[in-house]
């Protein structure tokens, strides 16, 4: 029954051909270095679950912030879990993405024909980054509204436009309901649609270019 309908579906949408040149494709002697983007990709899917459910129950308002977020660790089932997987696994989405990134460089991996790749993983860092950045604000306490108006400050000093930037980061002259309704659509819609991109692009020239074998000393 299960063949026969999959064999159904084959014949109209091909998964077939798809699930083989994701999973069946041929990869060159390779090592644990190489797991690096698989456990960023791990980690980030873990960030997406986690953040959709802490909206269930979050509420980006100076308000109702930093209770909904006390709310969320002490009152909902398995809250502080969730929340936990969120917190830390932000920090080690940060890691793995670096630790990745330097796996390419002393593999030489971003050469020819994988600039591309190369530059869609140099727009995932600033993501991830910028993620870091705008969620940090979130929890509305003391040690995130001085770490985002330092932050912004620091932005401030940009040469020319440097006020500007502030500007438009804080959404005025201070930190306000604004910044915190800024930074919650910039952290849940903004940048999870812009990764979605990016990772579809990056995950694709890995498949389509394949991956590059372990440089040999004489090369
Ligand atoms: C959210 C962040 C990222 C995810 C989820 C991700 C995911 C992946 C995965 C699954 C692979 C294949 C396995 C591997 O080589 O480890 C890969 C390869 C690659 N990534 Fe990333 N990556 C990310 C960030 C980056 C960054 C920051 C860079 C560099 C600036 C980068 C550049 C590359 C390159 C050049 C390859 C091809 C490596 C090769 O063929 O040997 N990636 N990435």
């Amino acid at each position: 029954m299960a063949s026969r309908l999959a064999n159904w579906l084959d014949e109209r949408l091909a998964w077939r051909q798809v699930w083989d040149a994701i999973f069946l494709r041929k990869v060159p002697k390779i090592n644990w270095l190489f797991t690096l983007g698989s456990a960023t990709l791990f980690v980030g899917v873990n960030q997406a679950v986690t953040g959709i459910l802490l909206t269930l129950y979050y509420v980006p308002t100076p308000d109702h912030a930093y209770n909904s977020v006390q709310y969320i660790t002490t009152e909902v089932t398995a809250g502080w879990l969730i929340r936990g997987l969120h917190h830390w696994g932000a920090s080690a989405l940060v890691v793995l993405t670096v630790l990745h990134m330097l796996r390419v460089i002393f593999h030489g991996a971003y050469k020819y024909p994988r600039e591309v790749t190369w530059w869609t993983g140099v727009g995932l860092l600033l993501i991830v980054i910028g993620f870091g950045f705008t969620g940090y604000l979130l929890p509305w306490d003391q040690k995130a509204y001085w770490a985002t108006t330092v932050g912004t400050r620091i932005a401030e000093v940009t040469p020319v436009i440097g006020n500007w930037i502030l500007r438009i980061m804080r959404g005025g002259e201070e930190l306000s309901a604004v910044t915190l309704a800024r930074f919650f659509g910039v952290h849940i819609w903004v940048l999870p649609a812009t990764v979605l991109l990016l990772v579809g692009a990056h995950l694709y020239l890995i498949i389509h270019i394949g991956i590059s074998a372990v440089p040999k000393r004489e090369e």
